[in-house]
């Protein structure tokens, strides 16, 4: 099988900590052709998407560990026709270019992606979650989106909560959430100018949510692999601060989901199957979910060390499947078309 993954930058993975790499390491392990893509080095030739692939190569036998893995890869570049890969796995922090989708639509047909190019289209951002309101509104933090100012002012005036989390839409890794108190509202005007106002005359949108008390505790990032639960650990924030990011200093920690938790996740399930999005990363506060990541969604490495597991077979297992299955598809239509083209011959010949 030819696999490539789409990524940020080769040099900049930590081995040992990156979900990404464990998944590579897995499908090199897998004798696969594996390959990443630099976004910048998408192309089109003739009408034809192309990708300056780097294709990873590993002398002799293949590490167990990542870390020595990574350090005895060599690269080599090669110019891939895109849908001569069988499968494309989109591994890059929001926000993606979406000039990157164009790409992948115009091969979707015969290569598998991950996530389906439509599923990243509809939940390339936070916005994403509000559809899941048919699941049950006690299922979503109390949310607001909008860059009208006054009217988040009045949200904030007319409630009687006394926290609030501000947040931009499309940010990761923790990046600009913040804790608003509404006893403090000194600096409300200045940070709403802040995170709605541009340079460049376009606004932003900002997200204004009920601040979950339970998120003292930290929050749980459940991974999902074909709408089901595949693992899960807690992230408790830093004594200092109020996001439970890794990279905004959270510590792992090994968790048992709640009841109510998983019949949350099966609720989920079916409608994140139905958007194409096959390996997605969901923050949980409590009973409630918070956010689904689809781009590149980090937990593997955490949930193998404190639960011992080897996820990153489980999502190559499932990737091999989908590819089987594709594969299926197109020789089965084949097959149809072929004996379409007998038929007519006979009915010409008959006429
Ligand atoms: N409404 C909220 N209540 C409490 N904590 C929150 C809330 N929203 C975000 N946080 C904290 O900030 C972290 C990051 O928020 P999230 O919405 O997941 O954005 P990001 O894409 O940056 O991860 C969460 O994991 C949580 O710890
Ligand atoms: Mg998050």
């Amino acid at each position: 099988m030819r696999i490539a993954f789409v990524v940020a930058d080769w040099t900049e993975m930590t081995p040992g900590k990156s979900s990404t790499l464990a998944m590579i390491r897995e499908s090199v392990a897998r004798g696969h052709q594996t390959y990443i893509l630099y976004p910048r080095n998408l192309t089109v030739r003739d009408n034809v998407a192309y990708g300056f692939a780097r294709r990873i190569n590993v002398e002799g036998k293949v590490s167990e560990a990542v870390p020595s893995f990574y350090k005895k890869v060599t690269l080599t570049e090669k110019m891939l026709p895109l849908h001569s890969l069988d499968a494309i796995f989109v591994r890059r922090d929001p926000p993606l270019d979406p000039i990157v989708l164009n790409f992948l639509d115009s091969i979707k047909a015969e290569t598998v992606v991950l996530n389906d190019v439509d599923g990243i289209r509809k939940a390339n951002n936070k916005i994403y979650t509000t559809s899941f309101h048919t699941v049950g509104p006690e299922y979503l933090p109390e949310t607001y989106v909008s860059k009208n100012k006054d009217y988040l002012k009045r949200i904030i005036r007319e409630s009687d909560r006394d926290r609030w989390i501000l947040k931009p839409l499309d940010g990761s890794g923790g990046r600009g959430v913040i804790l608003l108190e509404t006893k403090a509202q000194g600096s409300l005007n200045s940070l709403l100018d802040f995170y709605i106002d541009t340079n460049h005359g376009q606004s932003n949108y900002v997200i204004l949510q009920e601040y979950l008390e339970a998120a003292q505790e930290g929050d749980v990032r459940v991974l999902m692999l074909g709408g089901e639960y595949l693992g899960a650990y807690q992230r408790k924030p830093s004594p200092d601060d109020i996001r439970a990011n890794i990279q905004a200093g959270a510590t792992a920690h090994k968790v048992t989901l709640s009841d109510e938790q998983h019949q949350l996740l099966r609720k989920i399930g079916p409608q994140l199957m139905a958007d194409g999005l096959h390996f997605v990363g969901l923050d949980l506060i409590g009973n409630k979910l918070l956010e689904v990541n689809v781009l590149n969604p980090g937990g593997i490495t955490n949930i193998n060390r404190l639960s011992r597991k080897k996820l990153e077979k489980n999502v190559l297992d499932y990737v091999e499947r989908l590819v089987a299955e594709r594969h299926a598809k197109h020789s089965e239509l084949e097959i149809r078309l072929s004996r379409l083209a007998e038929l007519r011959q006979h009915l010409d010949g008959a006429h």
